[in-house]
């Protein structure tokens, strides 16, 4: 097994500085991200053609790694790489010697040895993602597909991307995000992401043991008065109450967080006219925002899913060297 100099030790750029992993966004320069965030939209008009395929990864092999459910990011990688025409397997995790014990790295030893290119990876201990690009070295990529609390690289970079396409320049933009911040890698990672983009104020507001005090020391606005933090806003950014991620209870019941911090028809009026609704699903109605606004057009949550393939399309072409 070769192994690999990193450059400046960090884990997802080879001795050359060029990104060979993504792992996170922490790092990345503005033009990486809208070098990306361009391919991306050049793909999108593929979904709307009868031949919804280019050969730009013919022949490569890439594995879907889900060691945590998902919906729209493991169908949206897996989509994303047959539009490229790459070979996906989709590693049943559940009925796999996972089950028998099996760490990860051996796992990952093993599809190596069937010579496949790339991972993509989700897992819910936060570094699983960083500890594989360390294994692999330059024998195959990874993309972070979210690592427990830590990062989801491509929904920040596909958030970004909607904000970018249909809201308008995100250094012009107020991006509000609301709930359960503390146990959210996708708000980790769009922070990173809006900062980097020059976002002239990225604000938080939620139950106070669910917004982490230490963001204000990366300039985040934390609220926790509904009327003020809503005040002004373009973008207003729902997230899910992450149960499963909790020890304790932050609030006696979701229709307690409904009724304070909830999007209602109501809430939203305070907001900036033509403010837009963005969500990264799985959304729990009546409890983050109601079934009227998610149904309704102020909601981007479905283009949030068709950007999300073009913007997986992206990265995959980029790590598998294909284009950008
Ligand atoms: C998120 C996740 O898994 O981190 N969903 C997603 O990838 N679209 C958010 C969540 O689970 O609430």
């Amino acid at each position: 097994m070769k192994t690999w100099r990193m450059g400046s030790g960090d884990p997802q750029r080879n001795a050359q500085g060029r990104l060979c992993h993504l792992l996170t966004l922490e790092g990345l320069r503005d033009v990486e991200i809208i070098e990306l965030l361009d391919t991306a939209a050049s793909f999108l008009d593929l979904g709307s053609r009868t031949v919804k395929k280019i050969p730009l990864l013919r022949g490569r092999t890439i594995v879907n790694l889900f060691y945590e459910n998902s919906t729209r990011t493991r169908s949206t990688f897996e989509l994303a790489a047959k539009r490229l025409s790459a070979d996906v397997l989709n590693m049943a995790i559940a009925s796999s010697s996972v089950n028998k014990g099996e760490t990860l790295l051996d796992t990952v030893d093993n599809l190596l040895a069937m010579q496949v290119d790339g991972f993509i990876l989700r897992h819910s201990e936060a570094g699983a993602a960083h500890l594989l690009a360390r294994h692999l070295g330059e024998q195959a990529w990874v993309v972070n597909a979210g690592d427990g609390q830590h990062a989801h690289p491509t929904q920040a970079l596909l958030d970004l991307f909607t904000i970018r396409h249909l809201v308008g320049p995100i250094h012009e933009r107020v991006v509000l995000i609301l709930g359960d911040v503390l146990h959210s890698r996708v708000a980790r990672s769009l922070i990173q992401g809006l900062s980097i983009l020059g976002c002239p104020q990225i604000r938080v507001l939620g139950p106070r043991t669910l917004v982490p005090p230490e963001l204000v020391h990366l300039g985040v606005h934390v609220f926790q008065d509904d009327r003020a933090a809503l005040e002004g806003v373009d973008v207003l950014y729902a997230l899910r109450m992450q149960k499963e991620r909790m020890d304790v209870q932050p609030l006696p019941s979701l229709e307690e967080y409904h009724r304070r911090f909830g999007l209602t028809p109501e809430r939203i009026r305070l907001a900036a006219p033509g403010a837009v609704i963005l969500h990264p699903g799985p959304m729990n109605r009546g409890v983050e925002l109601t079934s009227e606004l998610a149904d309704g057009p102020q909601a981007l949550i479905l283009d949030q899913v068709t950007h999300g393939l073009a913007l997986r399309m992206a990265v995959l072409a980029r790590l598998a060297g294909g284009s950008g």
